[in-house]
């Protein structure tokens, strides 16, 4: 039997929740990897002489200070030895206009091809690490590893962000980072989405009305 819903607030329902209230059926289902949206990166390993990117859709940011960030690597793919040695990677933010890369070079392995050379991109050295940038993205993480958690299907490389790279015209006369301009994109239960209208402020709901 569906176990019934709890409500701890005493205010009426207001008519857009009401539907809700109808749909509280939860199917259950066995474990699975459905958190979305995520971002799917680019990440670039390797040297400006000999490169190699791969998309990652396992990545996130889990500390502020000291910056860092990880990726979910398969111990399979070609840049898992490549990381593990240098112990260092790039994290691209992917966005419309390198869409096509984003999925080629998740389908694609640099150990049959040269995926860089495939997709057109440009690089640009790192400030911190050996390994290169995609001047396409509008934004990267130099990002070294500090960690390397074996969790099953896939190695967790906990990193440090060494430096955040942004192009510059991405600031407005302000000098304030105008990301939502980049055309960014998400990554949801396998399908590519833009990103849509602003819906409000870090914030916003305790913030007084004036
Ligand atoms: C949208 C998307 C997300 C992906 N996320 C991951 C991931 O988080 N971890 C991973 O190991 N592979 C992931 N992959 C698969 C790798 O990118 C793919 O196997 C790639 O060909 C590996 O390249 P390489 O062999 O050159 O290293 C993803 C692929 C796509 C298309």
């Amino acid at each position: 039997m569906a176990a019934k819903p709890v409500r701890k607030s005493t205010a009426p329902r207001t008519s857009a929740e009401k539907p809700a209230e109808a749909a509280s059926e939860r199917l259950v289902w066995k474990p699975g990897t459905l958190e979305a949206p995520l971002p799917p990166v680019l990440v670039t390993c390797g040297t400006m002489e000999h490169p190699n990117a791969l998309t990652i859709a396992w990545s996130g940011i889990v500390n502020s200070d000291p910056a860092m960030t990880y990726i979910s690597v398969r111990p399979e793919r070609y840049s898992f030895d490549i990381i593990r040695k240098s112990g260092e990677f790039v994290i691209n933010l992917p966005t419309q206009s390198l869409l096509r890369a984003v999925d080629y070079c998740g389908v694609r392995s640099g150990r049959d091809t040269d995926k860089i050379a495939d997709c057109h991109l440009d690089l640009l050295p790192g400030a911190k690490v050996s390994a290169p940038l995609i001047l396409q993205s509008p934004l990267q993480l130099e990002c070294r590893v500090r960690r390397e958690l074996p969790l099953g299907s896939h190695h967790m490389f906990l990193a440090e962000i060494l430096a955040v790279r942004v192009d510059s015209r991405l600031l407005d006369d302000t000098g304030r980072l105008a990301l939502e301009r980049a055309g960014l994109i998400a990554y949801v239960h396998g399908q590519y989405f833009s990103l849509g209208k602003v819906l409000g402020k870090f914030g916003y709901s305790v913030r007084k009305k004036r």
